[in-house]
């Protein structure tokens, strides 16, 4: 979390850092701040969001061709105005922006304390600063060296970039854990936590690695490990286009990232499933088939929407490729001591490919000998590039903070590979595999029209907006839909939901049934639509209001149901890519008609790079 944007070169500074922090508010919107230099360090910040803190910098001194800035997700420290970045040294010179946590802060914090420093916010970055600024003057060394030593004594996690006010024309930053990308442009240097501030300027990127200092000068970028020694850069070439990361006429993000998922998903599907000829070709899946189509088990290893993901595909690879197959939260799954057998598969699922917890769980497995395949959307993120194989999703960059395109990605490549691994296995039949290519590619016409249909589900939502609790149910493939519909409504109308399997209902939740409970049920037509088909008569016997999500020409469920949604008809194996659309548009229209900012729901972020 936290969103670090820094400048050096030609240009004024500010403009070039306030417009990036704005791109990378979704990391985290608790405070925002800057600091620039020009004839003296300049620190300004300020508790709430970017634009809170360019209200109050109007007709301030905004000076200077070298500055660093800061979008603040909390995590040692209130939201406050004294926690916010940038911290500064004792000696005023030196100002610091961190996003990462330091674990070790307390014992390093007492060292100084009992040094005579005194601190002014209560942040673990504070502290890194004031014992870099220790070092500097024990050592009697210059600010890069400093900063390595620091380095090697510091437990956790953190992307730093500093300014000096006595060499206004460096800046030094370091890596380990948190993402920082450098890009380079012509006689200046842009350092932001992803590639969105970046773009406009210039398409060349350079990833910095963990354990990794940059020295950046305008016309120069060094980067060297912790022992000094150079290493060199890897220049990218970024494939995103500006377009891509702004809203285009959609008042949210959310909105507009729901809305593409039909090219989305074309996308994902794009040069890689040609129905016709009955291929699937996935270089990542191609390169390790023989590895997983021998697995004794598959791990899928992820947190939130992406773990969803991961549920569904549970149940896809056991019918299809008949793998067993374990879904883990990457954050116990890494604090556990978990057996891994030779030939397991680790799959990563992550939209961002930097959360934190799936991170270090796929390190954990990579140490034990497991063979790692990320499905991640950001290229060239951390598990993509800790991963052995992978294939990304290709859904674009996912501004809101709610995960909605990203999802539909992950469902489209988890599928594909389940089908390429089932036809090498023999475990499925041609019909059935060309069957199940055709359905996963008529998906995207299908959400299409789906999106046609926006207007009912906002009449939908208005009517159930007040409701103070939510229940959503599915079976089968739809049960973690239901578990996806109910975490995207807590997120977005801060509205209190639980997702069950249909049939557990009642054993406990169906005591919580009554006339003022909405109960969503993901019920399209599949092989467990007779059961499903019970348990909603088991709600309304007991006066609960049903709104069911359907598949078109369902003539039972909306005999039943208070309210119906219905969608394509499809094969119960892709029928999630459907089912969750209406679910993301009922908690999007339900949190704008509470009037709460869905594309920065309180307390959340988009990049969870905290453990
Ligand atoms: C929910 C949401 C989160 C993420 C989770 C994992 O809408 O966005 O639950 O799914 O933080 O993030 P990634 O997929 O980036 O690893």
């Amino acid at each position: 979390m936290c969103g670090i944007v820094a400048y050096i070169g030609h240009r004024q500074a500010y403009p070039v850092i306030l417009k990036g922090l704005k791109r990378l508010e979704y990391r985290g919107y608790d405070s925002a701040g800057v600091a620039l230099v020009n004839h003296g360090l300049h620190v300004y910040k300020k508790k709430g969001k970017v634009a809170d803190l360019e209200d109050t910098l109007v007709g301030k001194d905004l000076q200077g061709s070298i500055g660093i800035g800061h979008t603040r997700w909390a995590t040692h420290g209130e939201p406050s105005d004294r926690n916010s970045h940038p911290h500064t040294s004792a000696n005023g010179k030196l100002a610091m922006v961190h996003n990462g946590i330091i674990e070790n802060y307390a014992p390093l914090k007492q060292e100084l304390l009992n040094k005579g420093y005194t601190f002014a916010s209560d942040t673990d970055t504070e502290v890194l600063l004031k014992f870099i600024e220790d070092i500097q003057i024990n050592n009697e060394c210059g600010l890069e060296e400093a900063v390595r030593i620091a380095l090697r004594r510091i437990v956790g996690a953190y992307v730093i970039v500093i300014v000096d006010q006595d060499h206004p024309d460096t800046l030094i930053a370091a890596r380990k854990g948190s993402p920082l990308v450098i890009g380079i442009g012509k006689g200046e240097h842009f350092l932001a936590s992803d590639a969105s501030p970046i773009v406009e300027y210039t398409k060349e990127v350079v990833y910095v690695n963990d354990y990794e200092v940059a020295i950046i000068r305008p016309d120069e970028l060094i980067l060297k490990n912790l022992g000094n020694e150079r290493q060199t850069p890897f220049i990218t070439k970024l494939d995103i286009e500006l377009a891509a990361i702004e809203k285009g006429g959609y008042p949210h993000f959310m909105l507009k990232e729901i809305h593409e998922q039909p090219h989305t998903i074309q996308d994902c599907l794009r040069g890689r499933m040609d129905p016709a000829a009955g291929t699937i070709t996935m270089a990542g899946v191609q390169n390790h088939l023989q590895q997983l189509v021998n697995a004794p088990r598959i791990i899928m290893v992820a947190c939130g929407t992406s773990w969803h993901a991961g549920l569904v595909a549970e149940y896809v690879f056991e019918e299809l490729c008949r793998i067993p197959v374990e879904v883990e939260y990457a954050s116990e799954f890494r604090y556990r001591n978990p057996v891994i057998h030779h030939g397991d598969v680790i799959v990563a699922i992550s939209q961002s490919g930097e959360t934190a917890d799936t991170l270090v769980a796929i390190e954990r497995a990579k140490e034990q000998g497991a063979t790692i395949f990320g499905i991640v959307n950001a290229v060239g993120s951390s598990i993509a590039r800790q991963s052995h194989a992978g294939a990304y999703t290709h859904s674009g960059p996912e501004i809101g903070v709610a995960s909605t395109k990203a999802f539909t990605g992950q469902l489209a490549v988890l599928t594909m590979m389940a089908l390429k691994i089932a036809a090498a296995k023999g475990t499925i039949d041609v019909k059935r595999y060309q069957h199940l290519c055709a359905e996963l590619a008529a998906i995207p016409e299908k959400v299409a029209a789906i999106l046609q249909k926006t207007d009912l589900i906002k009449k939908i939502a208005d009517k159930y907006k007040d409701a103070r609790d939510f229940l959503y149910l599915g079976r089968g493939y739809n049960f973690p839909v239901a578990l996806e519909g109910a975490l995207k409504l807590k997120e977005i109308s801060y509205i209190h939901a639980e997702g069950y399997p249909a049939a557990e209902m009642k054993h406990g939740p169906i005591a919580l049934v009554d006339d003022r409970l909405p109960v969503v049920f993901v019920a399209t037509r599949d092989s467990y639509h007779e059961k499903i088909v019970s348990n909603i008569q088991e709600i309304k016997a007991r006066k609960g209001l049903v709104l069911a999500i359907t598949s078109e020409n369902d003539e039972v469920i909306p005999t039943m149901a208070d309210d119906v949604f219905s969608v394509p008809e499809a094969d119960e194996i892709v029928a999630p890519l459907l089912s969750v659309v209406p679910l993301q548009l009922l908690s999007y229209y339900v949190g704008v008609a509470k009037g709460f900012d869905v594309d920065k729901p309180r307390n959340l972020a988009k990049s969870v790079t905290v453990e």
